[in-house]
Parts: C-alpha cells; structure tokens; sequence
C-alpha cells in the first residue's frame, strides 16, 4: 500500500469512502447548496477525496457519474481542494456478481472494490458467505459497510471474523463510536477496534447538520481504543482502497459477545 504524505498532525490526507453527498437521489443530501455544505465540511476536516456512495437501487449508475461531475464542478468554482469520486451502496443479494458483470454495479472510484450492505435488522443473511464468494469470482473485492449497526453483530461482533477470513474489509461509521447510532452500535464499534477487527472508518455522511461527514474526530478515537499505529494504518487503508490497491488485512482477535442486557456488563 503506498503511503500518502502525513500532514502537520501526523494523519495522512484523508478519505471519505462513505457518503450520500450527491443531491436528490437518496435519503442524502437534499439538493446542491446541501451538497456543499456537506463538501465544505469535509474539506475543514481534513478530507481530500469523498465517494459518493448512494444507494444502488435509487441511483442508476448515468446517474451518479454525472452527479460526481457536478459536484466537482461545483467544489472547484467554491475554491474546494478535495474531490468527489463515484462509488455506490450496495444491498446485498444473491444476484450481485451477475448485475456486476453487466455494469450495473458503481464500485468506489472505479476500483473493484464495491460497498456493500446488509439489512440493518435480522438474522445474518444465510447466503451472505456464497454471495461474497460469488462476488469476489467476478473481481470484485467487498467492502461491508457500517458492521457495527447490523444486530447480529452488536450481539456477536464475532460473527465478522469469518468475513475477514475471506479478504472482505470492515468499514465502521465514524459517528458511531460518539453514540450517534445506539449504544449497541457504539459498543461493537468499540469492541471490533479494540480487536482490529474492523479497517476503515468513513461517515456514511447524509447531510450537513445532524450525520456531517466528519471522520476526523473518529480517528482520534479509534486511536484510543486500538492504538495510534492501527488508527493510521486505518486512514491510509482508506486512502489504499480509492486507489485500487490491495490491503493486506491485519490478522484480528476474537471479539467478546455482548447483547442488550450484556452491554452494561461488558464495559
Ligand atoms: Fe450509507
């Protein structure tokens, strides 16, 4: 992985690799003057490269390709450094190698990494292994998004290990680990760092005010509860990703179960 230049706070550029910035096609941001709001804020974060990740199924690949080109244009004319690059969010489904082979598929920055989510409530999806499996067959190389928001993880971060084995990465919400989405999801985000059981860290940012794409502080975090070493090995395994390069996954510890009644216990 090649490293990119550490800044004067010794994190390297960093990248969103996790947002609903592109305007009026998803639960995102509403419209443009939203939209750059959004970017503004990243940049004062310290951000250089966002992908814009909408939902696959309310984003047509067209779609979002010229939207990316808008919101470049749209930063440059602001005085904006940082970039937008295309991605999608991808809700997982027997048929995922077959639309990616027809191109229906929008993976970040064009790379063959490809976001992929699960259904937030419910069991763990029976074909989930065969699908990664099938994916990674057809060149794709699976991202799982926000692993601590899925219940079956909050109450067996465990679960993820299997993932892992077979070279998918572990994206976790930067907001999370302030609480934004649940103490269960806080606890699983803590607990799959504390394990190094989870490598990227983005913002699956939706607007400027109450899910702003801010990473910054989240790293800083993660930095507590893992390590300083793993915490930037995390930025620069998100900078690695939007340039298509390979991560060699660090190997992980097996993470300690929790469940509604068991959170308070476990802290
Ligand atoms: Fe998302």
């Amino acid at each position: 992985m090649r490293a990119t230049a550490p800044t004067a706070s010794g994190w390297p550029e960093l990248v969103d690799l996790h947002s609903h910035v592109l305007p009026g096609v998803d639960d995102g941001a509403r419209d443009l003057d939203q939209a750059l709001r959004m970017l503004r804020l990243a940049e004062a974060d310290g951000v250089r490269t966002i992908a814009a990740t909408p939902h696959a199924s309310e984003a047509a690949p067209q779609q979002i390709h010229a939207g990316v080109a808008q919101l470049n244009r749209l930063a440059a004319d602001a005085g904006l450094r940082l970039r937008v690059v295309p991605g999608s969010e991808v809700r997982l489904a027997a048929d995922l190698a077959e639309r990616a082979g027809a191109g229906h598929l929008v993976t970040l920055a064009g790379t063959r990494y490809l976001l992929l989510e699960l259904p937030l409530w419910g069991g763990w999806p029976p074909f989930l292994l065969d699908a990664v499996y099938h994916c990674q067959v057809a060149g794709l190389w699976p991202i799982l998004a926000h692993a601590e928001r899925y219940r079956p993880v909050q109450r067996d971060p465990g679960l993820i290990l299997d993932l892992i084995d077979r070279g998918v990465l572990v994206q976790l919400n930067g907001d999370s680990l302030f609480g934004r989405n649940g103490r269960e999801a806080r606890w699983a985000a803590e607990e799959l760092l504390r394990c190094h059981a989870a490598h990227l860290i983005a913002s699956d940012a939706h607007d400027a005010d109450a899910r702003p794409p801010r990473i910054r502080a989240a790293l800083e975090r993660a930095a507590a509860l893992a390590g300083t070493d793993y915490a930037r090995w995390m930025a620069h395994a998100a900078a690695g990703v939007l340039q298509g390069q390979p991560i060699q996954i660090p190997k992980a510890a097996v993470p300690r179960r929790g469940s509604r009644l068991g959170w308070l216990r476990w802290r």
